[in-house]
């Protein structure tokens, strides 16, 4: 029996026709007499009646069924009688009068309910041991066509754009500058490790060297990461290097890149030019260097009235280097103690020592701090912050870094505490993109005492601020450029450094590599530049973040065919998983148990 038709194609336009379809049975029903299958395949569903009054064989063996056997059947394409025909179906008002039955594979009955709603209120924990039922259902069947309808878009895009999709690389070496890395022992050369690669970043610049000039790649990228929502162990980036280019080439090329993607799958025209926003205003206004611009609560600073406060906390911030921070939860007043509560804790989380707020409620400021105000103060408050009645302002005194983030989350925590009032409406279909610009190009690490590239050590210093590395290298401007969207980080990428010399300050003046770590990890690549390195720049998008988004989904275990979980583990395979000691040995390989 060989499938004719795709189960949502037969029409009223089909009447009388024999064919045959083939799929899942998606239900099945016994009307006294006359069974009716719901018969499923990847492009819809169909009715099919089977009257075993008419086909005694097909009917016995019909009575065996369950859902998700699968199935063929043969029959003539019949109208529905009247009144019986569903309109939110394609194939609604007609079914198919089977005077066939194949049956290929009995089914048992599945552990969980395939369709949307029933799929969702299961664990997930159950849906990934199981996954591929859970892939049958409607939702992630379409979140792996938008993948692949995203993936498309992308690559048709830059072959349009004259790039070239070059293969690097997985199995790589440990350059132990950026994430942890997953190691891999060499069975030929004891001892030795390859690291899986975190990603293309250094062949993709060599290629540079290589004369590609335009390179792609969708790449698959490995990092040993607590991993959250939108932190897989294994990604996938839109890898992209281009030589003689600068940051606008660079902004123009992927604005054109997101306004295809968007198009080609969601029929939307994104405008261009994105916004930009400078990672000082980015923090400044929004805490965080990714910022969800669909609200506003923008963070206010109140450093300068503070230095003369009578409250100590607000005072030794703002004289002794810090900031103190504002920021008004319009309409939060009705926040309860359980909420506030929570806020402080999230506050303390991000190490703030209190969380200090003022009320307004019945025209009158309720605050623990309220006596510590001036009227002057009060009335600067007021205006900049523009307080009424039913408003909740939080306060974040601290170093300026640390105030901002605090109060960046204490925005976000009450944007949704807002949402779930009713009183804010953040709409999913707004598409907020910014290139986050203008961050610094290295930070300080406290605990390690020294300098790190807050990109990566390949990212060019902004021309004019070169000569600031050796007098004033917090105040060096590094040529890199964040994509965010809607509060998540999309992608990230640099002007590249391309002259050896100054790659080999910063790796040794600025980082403070020694000598011989700079030669064995990075040697071949300073050593590359030399001959003949074009100026270049790149980016890498998250694959997996942006199609979650394109999905709607904030997850983006949703749009990945067989992710870990967020203990890294494979449920359905059972990975990670022990190895035979003869596999050890030949790796030359001893492990360890921690104990418990
Ligand atoms: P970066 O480390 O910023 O840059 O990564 C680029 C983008 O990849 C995505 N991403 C992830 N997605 C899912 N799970 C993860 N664990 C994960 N880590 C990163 C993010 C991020 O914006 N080589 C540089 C790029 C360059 O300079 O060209 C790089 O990898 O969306
Ligand atoms: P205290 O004087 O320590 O009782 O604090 C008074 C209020 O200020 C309390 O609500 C604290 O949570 C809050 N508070 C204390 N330190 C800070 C800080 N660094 N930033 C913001 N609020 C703070």
């Amino acid at each position: 029996m060989k499938r004719t038709h795709h189960c949502a194609q037969l029409t009223k336009a089909d009447l009388g026709a024999t064919v045959s379809l083939a799929g899942w049975v998606d239900s099945i029903r016994d009307q006294g007499g006359i069974i009716f299958i719901d018969l499923r395949d990847r492009k819809g569903v169909t009715q099919v009646k089977l009257e075993p009054n008419s086909n005694a064989d097909a009917g016995a063996r019909a009575a065996q069924l369950k859902p998700e056997s699968v199935i063929g059947v043969t029959g003539r394409v019949t109208l529905r009688p009247a009144g019986t025909a569903n309109p939110s179906l394609a194939t609604g008002e007609i079914e198919v009068d089977a005077t066939a039955l194949e049956i290929h594979n009995l089914s048992e009955t599945p552990p969980f309910p395939l369709d949307d709603e029933g799929g969702d209120r299961v664990n997930e924990d159950l849906r990934l041991t199981y996954r591929y039922l859970d892939l049958r259902r409607p939702k992630m069947r379409r979140n792996l066509e938008v993948r692949h309808r995203a993936t498309k878009a992308v690559r048709d895009y830059f072959d349009e754009q004259e790039f070239i999709e070059v293969e690097t690389p997985i199995l790589f070496k440990s350059t132990p500058e950026g994430a942890r890395e997953y190691l891999v022992p060499s069975r030929i050369h004891p001892g030795q490790f390859y690291a899986l690669s975190q990603s293309p970043q250094q062949f993709k610049q060599i290629l540079m060297v290589a004369g590609v000039e335009r390179y792609l790649q969708i790449a698959r990228c490995f990092r040993d990461e607590d991993l959250r929502a939108d932190r897989q162990m294994e990604f996938t980036q839109i890898d992209v290097e281009v030589s003689f280019i600068d940051r606008e080439g660079i902004y123009t090329l992927f604005e054109g890149m997101l306004r295809k993607v968007w198009q080609d799958v969601l029929g939307v025209n994104l405008p261009v030019p994105f916004p930009r926003l400078s990672f000082k205003d980015a923090m400044n206004r929004y805490g965080v260097d990714k910022p969800d611009t669909r609200f506003g609560l923008e963070l206010v600073d109140f450093t300068e009235i503070f230095k003369k406060s009578t409250f100590k906390v607000f005072a030794s911030a703002a004289t002794g280097g810090g900031a103190v921070k504002a920021v008004n939860a319009k309409g939060l007043a009705d926040v309860t103690q359980g909420e506030l509560t929570n806020l402080e804790e999230t506050a303390k989380a991000l190490g703030a020592k209190g969380l200090a707020f003022i009320k307004v409620e019945g025209g009158e400021w309720k605050s623990p701090i309220v006596k510590f105000f001036t009227a002057a103060e009060k009335a600067e408050l007021t205006q900049r912050l523009g307080i009424a009645d039913g408003d909740i302002i939080f306060f974040a005194a601290a170093p300026w870094e640390k105030a901002c983030a605090i109060l960046g989350r204490i925005r976000l925590e009450c944007a949704a505490l807002l949402q779930k009032r009713g009183k804010l409406t953040i709409p999913a279909s707004q598409w907020n993109f910014l290139w986050v610009v203008d961050f610094p190009l290295m930070t300080y690490d406290e605990e390690a005492k020294r300098f790190v590239a807050t990109h990566h050590p390949f990212t060019a210093p902004v021309p004019e601020d070169i000569p600031l590395l050796d007098t004033a290298p917090r105040q060096v401007r590094g040529q890199h450029y964040d994509v965010v969207l809607n509060g998540m980080e999309l992608g990230g990428g640099s002007i590249r450094i391309h002259q050896p010399a100054l790659q080999e300050k910063v790796f040794k003046d600025v980082l403070k590599i020694p000598a011989d770590v700079v030669e064995s990890r990075f040697g071949y690549l300073l050593r590359a530049f030399k001959y003949g390195a074009p100026p270049h720049g790149g980016i890498a998008f998250g694959l997996d973040r942006m199609v979650a988004l394109l999905c709607g989904t904030t997850s983006i275990r949703d749009v990945i065919a067989f992710p870990k979980t967020q203990k890294a583990q494979d449920l359905m395979t059972q990975s990670p998983a022990p190895v035979a000691p003869k596999q050890l040995r030949e790796l030359h390989i001893q492990t360890v148990t921690p104990a418990e």
